[in-house]
């Protein structure tokens, strides 16, 4: 069935952004609307997969047929994708904040009137899509990743794709310009190995069903 190329294949999916705790009211985040990926997660199903979505805090429904995991920091990200495996093919479409605060505090901050302000300390998170991409036994078949860029687009994504050991890099300029963040629509270019294959502007639904098309036809058939 040509409509529903991802048969039999565990397709999965990360979105959103990341919530990093500074205290019990506060937060670090990324700009992340979630749209793209719970978009791909909805495609993916529809092209036949059974679908594992990790989404970080979005105010979006689960899609239909998808089983999603909800979490809220980069650490509960990396462990509910890591609970996933196996899959064959894995997405990384999330905002996954970079740094955390080093530290949790327990109660509220207090500004209390004087001036001094507290400190804030972070301390990296772990790369959930280049931990995945270099795992010996466990690694998906195809692993997909995604660099939101505002300057040097192509260049960065080709850097990405061997730093991060992805084999496509879906890159996407999100210039304030662009309206990307958060909007409806969107423009992409497939970098792989081979080259760059750039994308019209277009919804981000069609963006998804197109893109899950395309890294069907990428699978090998032993995959
Ligand atoms: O380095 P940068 O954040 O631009 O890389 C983007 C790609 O890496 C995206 O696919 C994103 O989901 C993934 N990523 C991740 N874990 C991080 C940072 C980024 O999976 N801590």
């Amino acid at each position: 069935d040509a409509t529903k190329p991802l048969t039999g294949k565990h397709v999965l999916v990360t979105a959103g952004p990341t919530h990093e705790p500074i205290d019990p009211v506060r937060y670090i985040a990324n700009r992340s609307s979630g749209k793209q990926g719970f978009a791909i997660a909805a495609a993916a199903a529809a092209a036949g997969a059974r679908v594992t979505l990790v989404a970080g805090p979005v105010g979006l429904p689960d899609p239909d047929g998808v089983a999603v995991r909800r979490v809220e920091t980069a650490r509960d990200m990396l462990a509910a994708v890591e609970t996933a495996l196996p899959a064959d093919i894995a997405i990384f479409a999330a905002a996954v904040a970079d740094w955390r605060p080093a530290q949790e505090a327990t109660s509220k901050l207090k500004k209390d009137g004087s001036g001094v302000v507290p400190p804030l300390h972070v301390t990296e998170n772990p790369d959930i899509l280049a931990t995945i991409a270099h795992l010996k036994d466990q690694r998906p078949g195809l692993v997909v990743g995604f660099a939101a860029e505002t300057d040097d687009v192509f260049e960065n994504a080709k850097k990405k794709l061997g730093r991060k050991g992805a084999d496509i890099i879906v890159a996407n300029d999100v210039s304030p310009e662009t309206g990307v963040m958060g909007g409806g629509a969107n423009t992409v270019h497939l970098v792989t190995a081979e080259g760059i294959e750039s994308w019209p502007q277009m919804p981000k639904d069609e963006v998804a069903r197109r893109l899950v098309h395309w890294i069907a036809g990428r699978l090998s058939p032993t995959a």
